[in-house]
C-alpha cells in the first residue's frame, strides 16, 4: 500500500491551495471537509493504517440551507419549541430529497420492545444551528407520546454503496440546547434525556451492517461500535469481536464531533474528530449497502424508554463520504421494518448465516493521478 500512495505523489502538483470554499463562519472553518467541490480529484484517499482509496466522493452540507423567519424571531427562548419549530422546513421539501429519504415505517410493540415506534417524516428537518448564528441544521428528533414513539430515520436513495469512509459531524442535544433563542451565545445546559438510540450505519439487512451507535442512558464518551450480527438472538448471546463499547471517547456525543466509519473490505474501523476508537474484523459487511441514519425508542432493553413528552435531537451539520460502488446482488434487499438484532431476553429473532462474497470490483481502471485527500495527510 505503501508502495501505491508513492506513485500517485506526482499528482499533488494538481491540487492547487485554495480559500474558495464557502465557511459558515470561521468557528467552524477547522472542522469543514476540506475537498473542494472544484478540484478535479480522480480519487479519494483517507488516512488510517491501511489507507483506502476510493472512486467517488459526496459532501451533503447541511449548513446553509434557507430557513423560513418567523414573526417572533428573537422573541424567544428556551425550552418554547413550538415557536423555534415555525423557523423550520422538511427534509422532504429540500433538494437534498433526492438523495435522503425521510422513512415512514413502523414497528409494533413486542414482548421486549414495549413501545411500537412510528416513523415520521415530520421528525427530519432543517432548523437553525443553535451555535453559528445565520447558519442551519439538519435535525431529526424522537419524542416520545403517550402511546408511541415518534422516531426518525433516513436513508440513502442509492443502495450500491460497496465499502466507503463516512463522516458525520454531529451532536445529540436536549430541548433546550436546540429551541435557543436566536442569538443566544451563553453556554447551553445539554441534559439529554435518556432513553434513545441513535445510529449511523451502512445497511444491507441484519446481517450485513456496520454501524455506530450512541445510547442517551449511557454516560456521553460511551458509544457502540458493531457489525452485525453482533448478537445471537437464538442464544442470546453476544458474538465475541463482532462489537466493541468504547467508554472513553474523547470527546462527548452532547458536542459537536466528527463520528467517521470506514468500511473496508476486511474490517471496520471507527474515528471520533480523527482519533482511532475502534476497529472489528468480524462479521464485515460483504455486499452492497445503503446508508442511514436514525433516532428511535422503543422501550426494549437496548434503548430503554423515553419519559412521555420527552424529546431527543440529533443535530447534523454535514454528511460526508468517499465511497466506491457496485452493482452485485442488487439493492438491499430487506424491506421495512428493518429488525435488527438486539439484547433483549427471550427474543426469537433468527439469526441468518453470512452470506457468500459478491461484488468483485476487479476489471475497473485503477488509475488515480489526480488523488484528494479527506484528512489532514495533505493541505489544500
Ligand atoms: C475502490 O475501487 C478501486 C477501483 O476499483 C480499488 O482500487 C480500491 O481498492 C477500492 N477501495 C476499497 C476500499 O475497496
Ligand atoms: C444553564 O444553567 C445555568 C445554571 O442553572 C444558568 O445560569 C444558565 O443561564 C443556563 N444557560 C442557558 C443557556 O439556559
Ligand atoms: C481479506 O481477507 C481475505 C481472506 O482472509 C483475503 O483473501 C483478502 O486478500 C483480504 N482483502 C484485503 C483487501 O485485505
Ligand atoms: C485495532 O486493531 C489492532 C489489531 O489489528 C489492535 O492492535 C489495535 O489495538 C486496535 N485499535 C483499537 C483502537 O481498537
Ligand atoms: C404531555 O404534554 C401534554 C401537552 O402539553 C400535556 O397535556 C400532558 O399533561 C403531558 N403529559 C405528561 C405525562 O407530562
Amino acid at each position: 500500500m505503501k508502495k501505491f500512495i508513492l506513485s500517485l505523489l506526482p499528482g499533488l502538483s494538481f491540487i492547487a491551495p485554495t480559500n474558495a470554499v464557502a465557511l459558515p463562519s470561521p468557528e467552524t472553518a477547522n472542522i469543514a471537509p476540506r475537498i473542494p467541490s472544484h478540484h478535479p480529484c480522480d480519487c479519494y484517499l483517507t488516512s488510517g493504517s491501511d489507507p483506502g482509496y476510493f472512486t467517488n466522493y459526496k459532501l451533503w452540507d447541511f449548513r446553509n440551507v434557507p430557513l423560513p423567519h418567523s414573526p417572533n424571531h428573537g422573541a424567544y427562548g428556551p425550552p418554547d419549541e413550538s415557536l423555534w419549530e415555525t423557523e423550520t422546513i422538511p427534509l422532504s421539501e429540500s433538494p437534498f430529497n433526492t438523495e435522503w429519504q425521510a422513512q415512514s415505517w413502523r414497528r409494533e410493540k413486542t414482548k421486549d420492545n414495549i413501545t411500537p415506534m412510528v416513523n415520521s417524516a415530520q421528525n427530519t428537518f432543517f432548523a437553525r444551528h443553535p451555535q453559528w448564528t445565520g447558519t442551519s441544521q439538519l435535525v431529526l428528533r424522537t419524542t416520545r407520546l403517550p402511546g408511541y414513539s415518534s422516531t426518525a430515520e433516513i436513508e440513502s436513495q442509492q443502495g450500491n454503496f460497496y465499502h466507503c469512509s463516512i463522516r458525520v459531524r454531529m451532536r445529540l442535544m436536549s430541548r433546550d440546547a436546540i429551541a435557543r433563542a436566536p442569538g443566544d451565545m451563553r453556554p447551553d445546559n445539554n441534559t439529554v434525556p435518556r432513553g434513545a438510540c441513535a445510529g449511523i450505519f451502512t445497511y444491507r439487512s441484519a446481517t450485513c451492517e456496520s454501524d455506530l451507535e450512541f445510547l442517551t442512558s449511557d454516560p456521553p464518551n460511551t458509544i457502540h461500535y458493531a457489525n452485525q450480527p453482533d448478537y445471537d438472538a437464538v442464544n442470546d448471546i453476544i458474538i465475541p469481536g463482532a462489537s466493541k463499547v468504547v467508554t472513553t471517547v474523547p470527546a462527548p456525543w452532547s458536542s459537536w464531533v466528527t463520528h467517521r466509519m470506514d468500511w473496508s473490505p476486511n474490517v471496520t474501523r471507527w474515528y471520533a474528530d480523527s482519533q482511532l476508537q475502534a476497529n472489528v474484523s468480524i462479521s464485515v459487511p460483504d455486499r452492497p449497502s445503503l446508508l442511514a441514519l436514525n433516532l428511535w425508542s422503543d422501550g426494549g432493553l437496548w434503548t430503554g424508554d423515553l419519559a412521555i413528552n420527552e424529546s431527543v435531537y440529533m443535530g447534523i451539520e454535514w454528511i460526508e463520504i468517499a465511497y466506491n460502488t457496485s452493482t452485485a446482488g442488487g439493492p438491499p434487499i430487506e424491506l421495512p421494518p428493518r429488525h435488527r438484532h438486539r439484547p433483549s431476553k427471550g427474543g426469537e429473532g433468527v439469526l441468518k448465516h453470512k452470506r457468500q462474497f459478491g461484488g468483485d470490483e476487479a476489471g475497473r481502471d485503477a488509475r488515480c493521478n489526480r488523488p484528494c485527500y479527506l484528512d489532514k495527510m495533505q493541505q489544500y
